[in-house]
């Protein structure tokens, strides 16, 4: 793929993100893309189809939340990545490849990631929900909500999700804290424990701070 009809794809995909939320903005999108690369080249995936699903994978993201999930993003986006990857003459072949990587980045109701550039896009997404970065979109989303700063006494059990009981430290209790067991690559895997590892030491000097012993 030429650099310059990447350039002018992206320059149409922008918009669609216009007024994304923090956690799904097209700067995700960017970081994805920088890791989807990185992993890909290690796992051997055909990049110039990683690159193009990656680019459109969250197109429709900003869709699902203004109808609050009626229509998932990864359905409706691989039907609009299909239609636009189509209008800029892309081969059939590297439209249906696209296509299915897009439509199986949730792993979602039988969607299935299978191909190689569809795990490689399934690992990248789902990273940069953990780790340093993590922490900090775990941050924004409970500070859009209005939940909890810290709650280190949270029992999980106890607590509902989006409730004013939320906290980034719930989120990586409840949620971040079982993504490093969910990647499909060998590179993932390794990448997700670094990232785990540094998310457990964060939390735990959060901890002892508010505790005074730090
Ligand atoms: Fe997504
Ligand atoms: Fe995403």
């Amino acid at each position: 793929m030429e650099e310059k009809s990447y350039q002018k794809l992206k320059e149409k995909v922008q918009p669609y993100f216009e007024n994304a939320k923090p956690c799904h903005d097209f700067m995700h999108t960017e970081r994805v893309l920088n890791l989807a690369l990185y992993i890909g080249e290690k796992e051997s995936a055909n990049l110039e189809i990683l690159k193009l699903a990656t680019l459109l994978h969250d197109i429709a993201h900003q869709e699902q939340d203004e109808c609050k999930g009626e229509i998932c993003h990864a359905e409706k986006g691989a039907e609009m990545a299909k239609e636009i990857l189509d209008k800029e003459g892309y081969d059939k072949e590297i439209i249906n490849a696209v296509a299915h990587c897009i439509e199986t980045h949730r792993f979602r109701n039988n969607k299935i990631p299978k191909s190689t550039e569809a795990k490689v896009l399934y690992d990248a997404d789902s990273l940069d929900a953990i780790g340093a970065i993590g922490i900090l979109r775990a941050c924004s989303f409970s500070g859009s909500i209005g939940s909890l700063v810290h709650n280190p006494d949270v029992n999980v059990e106890n607590t509902k999700r989006y409730s004013k009981d939320d906290s980034a430290y719930r989120e990586f209790l409840f949620q971040l804290k079982k993504v490093k067991d969910t990647m499909l690559t060998k590179e993932g895997k390794k990448i997700a424990k670094g990232r785990h590892k540094y998310m457990v030491k964060f939390f735990d000097r959060v901890n002892k701070e508010v505790r005074g012993k730090l």
